[in-house]
């Protein structure tokens, strides 16, 4: 099999000290910069406009087109007010982990995507919004910024072009509703994390009520490679609608877990190949494409390609690209039962549907995992599911119905079981954990 992997984000991760400016500018790190800082600005979006880069957060929005959507005219709503970015670096999604490896890595290629970024819309500060708990990232990023700033790259007068571009390193304090693009500009304003009523959208009235890009840091990330490679290298990768390469975050029952990068269009077989096969002994029993509120798939589509529109079609998302692999072990209804949870305690209990539903179906999971499902539990479940989906104030409260109904679509059966047999007499749990676990005395 010819080698499908094409590290570009990830190519210096494995260099020693690849996080430091030394070394990222000894690999061309900031030629980009310099390149876009002689462009104008609309000539830069332009340009990620025909590279076909879509947004890495999960929705696949065009990039190039949302920084066109920021007014520039001073006659506009908006168009005389400051702009901001604003990179969303909160990233919590269950089996998401490309970001936070990313910026452990090589910050500055976040941090130069960033100052580009903030050249082509025009803003003059540039906010990273980072997971506070995750202290070792928010430390690395602070440190990358410094050194930004040391050079000329951040502050005033970037490089002698005239452009004033400040960094600001937010520490969020830990909710997963905050990586919610309108729920992280509250937040970044010092209130609590909640969806803000669209429209206005971010792009005319963001934060501060000025115009805002929020974009992902993968997004972000992949600008500066754009601005050296052109959009034709770019949109070479990848299928006729989902352009370039991506960061897929393999977990579960494989081999080797961990961070691939390649084309969008890769296939899921193609990807556990490289991630060494499934754990000895095992079969793949259910997937999800984008993490746990991406609707889960099966075997059945391990040779579809992964891009926006091919896991559209098969009824689910693409999302974050979050590859969570589980083996004929594991107990459909417990996993579901524990993405619920969370969903649960992450929501901000700001809608009726989400706040109170997410409460009924960790209820209704229970009885199921321990074997005392009643009688109309599986459709108890599809209706809470019903009425959460479409009726919740933001997406939070949808994700929160994909795994459930997608796993009662798929294995019916062993919901029906949860009328009698608990789901440890039917999966021990011993047999799907990854790791022994630690017998105490
Ligand atoms: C509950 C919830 C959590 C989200 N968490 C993140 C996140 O951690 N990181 C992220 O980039 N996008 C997250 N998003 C998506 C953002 O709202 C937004 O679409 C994204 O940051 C836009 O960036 P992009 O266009 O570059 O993809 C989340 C959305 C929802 C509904
Ligand atoms: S769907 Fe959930 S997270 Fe979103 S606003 Fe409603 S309660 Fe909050």
């Amino acid at each position: 099999m010819t080698d499908p992997l094409t590290p570009v984000l990830s190519a210096d991760w494995g260099t020693d000290r690849a996080w430091t400016r030394e070394v990222y500018e000894s690999t061309g790190g900031y030629s980009a910069l310099r390149t876009a800082l002689r462009m104008a600005p609309d000539d830069l979006i332009t340009l990620v406009k025909d590279s076909g880069l879509r947004g890495r957060g999960g929705a696949g929005f065009p990039t190039g087109m949302k920084w066109s959507f920021i007014p520039q005219d001073a006659d506009t709503p908006g168009g005389g007010k400051p702009k901001y970015l604003v990179v969303n670096a909160d990233e919590s999604e269950p089996g998401t982990c490309k970001d936070m490896p990313l910026m452990m890595a090589t910050p500055h290629t976040l941090i130069e995507g960033a100052l580009i970024a903030a050249h082509a819309i025009r803003a003059e500060t540039a906010f990273i919004y980072v997971r506070g708990e995750v202290l070792h990232v928010v430390r690395r990023l602070r440190a990358a910024a410094r050194e930004a700033y040391e050079a000329g790259y951040a502050g005033k007068d970037v490089l002698g072009s005239g452009k004033d571009i400040d960094l600001v390193i937010h520490a969020g304090a830990g909710a997963y509703i905050c990586g919610e693009e309108t729920a992280l500009l509250d937040s970044l304003e010092g209130r609590r994390g909640q969806p803000r009523l669209r429209p206005p959208f971010p792009a005319v009235e963001g934060l501060y009520a000025c115009p805002t890009v929020v974009n992902n840091v993968e997004s972000i990330a992949s600008v500066p490679s754009i601005v050296r490679g052109g959009a034709d290298w770019f949109n070479a990768f990848g299928t006729e609608k989902s352009k370039g390469y991506v960061i897929y975050s393999l977990s579960g029952h494989v081999k080797r877990p961990g961070q691939y990068e390649a084309p969008l269009g890769i296939t899921l077989r193609e990807l556990i190949d490289l991630g060494g096969g499934m754990r000895e002994g095992s079969e793949l029993k259910f997937w999800t494409p984008g993490g746990s509120s991406t609707p889960l798939l099966t075997a059945e589509h391990l040779d579809m390609p992964l891009d926006y529109e091919s896991v559209g079609a098969a009824g689910s998302m693409l999302g974050t690209r979050a590859l969570q692999i589980f083996d004929q072990t594991t107990s459909v209804v417990r996993c579901v039962l524990r993405w619920t949870e969370f969903y649960k305690h992450e929501s901000c209990g700001k809608c009726t549907p989400c706040r109170e539903g997410t409460w009924w179906l960790v209820q209704t999971l229970k009885r199921l995992d321990d074997g005392q499902g009643r009688e109309g539990d599986i459709e108890l479940l599809l209706d809470l599911c019903d009425n959460i989906l479409g009726r919740s104030f933001c997406a939070l409260g949808d994700g929160a119905t994909s795994p459930i109904s997608s796993a009662i679509q798929h294995f019916r059966d062993e919901f029906e079981q949860g009328m009698h047999t608990p789901s440890s007499e039917l999966f021990p749990p011993a047999a799907s954990t990854l790791f022994p676990q630690e017998v105490s005395a």
